[in-house]
C-alpha cells in the first residue's frame, strides 16, 4: 500500500479544521525568481501562472469560498512599458488557457480593480469568462487587476457621496455595511487570511479596508515556488490562531461570545 505523503497528511489535517472563508494572496517575487536564474523577469511572471493554477485547485479542493489574487496593482502601471505589456499578454493567455479549468470546476471568475484601464484584448476574455462563469457556486476566484486599496476606498466614497446627494442615504446614519456595498469586494465573505510571498513584510495597497481583522501569513517563498504545500502551511497557521476581534481570550472561548468573535 502506498504511504500517504507528508503533503496529503497535512492536507487531511487542514481539511479537518475550520477553513478560512476568504483568502487573499499578494503574489510577489516573480522578478527575483527569474533574475536569480539569469532569466528575464517575464519568465518569472510566466512561471507564476503555474502557481496560480495549483493554488486555485488546492483552494477549491479545500472548500474555501473565496480566493482573491493580487495580480497587478494600480502602481504596477508605472513599471517599464515592456514589462507591463508582457504581463498583459500573459494575463490574456491565462484567461484563455484556464477557461475550461475554471468552468469545469464550478469556479466563478470575478475581477476587482479599475478593469476599464486594461487593454481590450484582456478585457474581452475577462468579460466573457466572468459572464460564462457567473452562475457557478463552487468558489469565487477574484483577480485583483489594476487594483489598489486606496483607489477602491476612494471609488466607494465617491459612489457613497453620490447616493447621499441623490437622497438615497442619510450622511449622519451611514453604517459600515452602507460603505461596503460600494467596495469592489461587495458580496464576498470577510477576508480571513492574507498571504504574502517573497519575504516582504508589507501590504502594498492590497484590500486595505477588508484586512481589518485578517490573519497574516508571510512566507519567504517566491511566488513561482509557492505551491500546494506552502499554501497548506499558511492555512494551517491560520487554523492555529485565536481570533479575538478585540475581546479577551476567555470571552472568545465562552459559548455566548458574540458571533463575530467566533467567526
Ligand atoms: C509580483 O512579482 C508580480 C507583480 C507585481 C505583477 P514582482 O514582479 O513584483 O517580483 P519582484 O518583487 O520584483 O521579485
Ligand atoms: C504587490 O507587489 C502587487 C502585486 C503582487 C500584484 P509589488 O512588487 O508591486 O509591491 P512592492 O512594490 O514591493 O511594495
Ligand atoms: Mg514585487
Amino acid at each position: 500500500m502506498e504511504r500517504p505523503s507528508v503533503i496529503s497528511t497535512l492536507e487531511q489535517a487542514v481539511k479537518a479544521r475550520p477553513m478560512p472563508r476568504h483568502v487573499g494572496i499578494i503574489m510577489d517575487g516573480n522578478g527575483r525568481w527569474a533574475e536569480s536564474r539569469g532569466l528575464p523577469r517575464l519568465e518569472g511572471h510566466r512561471e507564476a501562472t503555474s502557481s496560480v493554477r495549483e493554488v486555485t485547485r488546492t483552494a477549491r479542493r479545500l472548500g474555501i469560498q473565496a480566493l482573491t489574487l493580487y495580480a497587478f496593482s494600480s502602481q504596477n502601471w508605472a513599471r517599464p512599458a515592456e514589462e507591463v505589456a508582457g504581463l498583459m499578454d500573459l494575463l490574456r493567455e491565462y484567461l484563455e488557457r484556464e477557461r475550461s479549468e475554471i468552468l469545469d470546476n464550478g469556479i466563478r471568475l470575478n475581477a476587482i480593480g479599475d478593469v476599464d484601464r486594461l487593454p481590450r484584448y484582456v478585457r474581452d476574455p475577462l468579460d466573457r469568462l466572468r459572464a460564462d462563469s457567473a452562475h457557478n457556486t463552487g468558489m469565487v476566484l477574484s483577480l485583483a487587476l489594476s487594483y489598489g486599496g486606496r483607489e477602491e476606498i476612494l471609488h466607494a466614497a465617491r459612489r457613497l457621496a453620490e447616493a447621499v446627494e441623490r437622497g438615497e442615504l442619510a450622511a449622519g446614519r451611514l453604517e459600515e455595511s452602507d460603505f461596503e456595498q460600494f467596495l469592489w469586494t461587495q458580496g464576498l465573505p470577510p477576508l480571513d487570511l492574507m498571504v504574502r510571498t517573497s519575504g516582504e513584510l508589507r501590504v502594498s495597497n492590497f484590500l486595505l479596508w477588508q484586512m481589518a481583522y485578517a490573519e497574516m501569513c508571510f512566507t519567504d517563498a517566491l511566488w513561482p515556488d509557492f505551491r500546494t504545500d506552502e499554501f497548506l502551511r499558511c492555512v494551517s497557521q491560520y487554523q492555529q490562531r485565536e481570533r479575538r476581534f478585540g475581546l479577551t481570550s476567555a470571552q472568545v472561548q465562552r459559548e455566548d461570545a458574540p458571533q463575530q468573535a467566533k467567526a
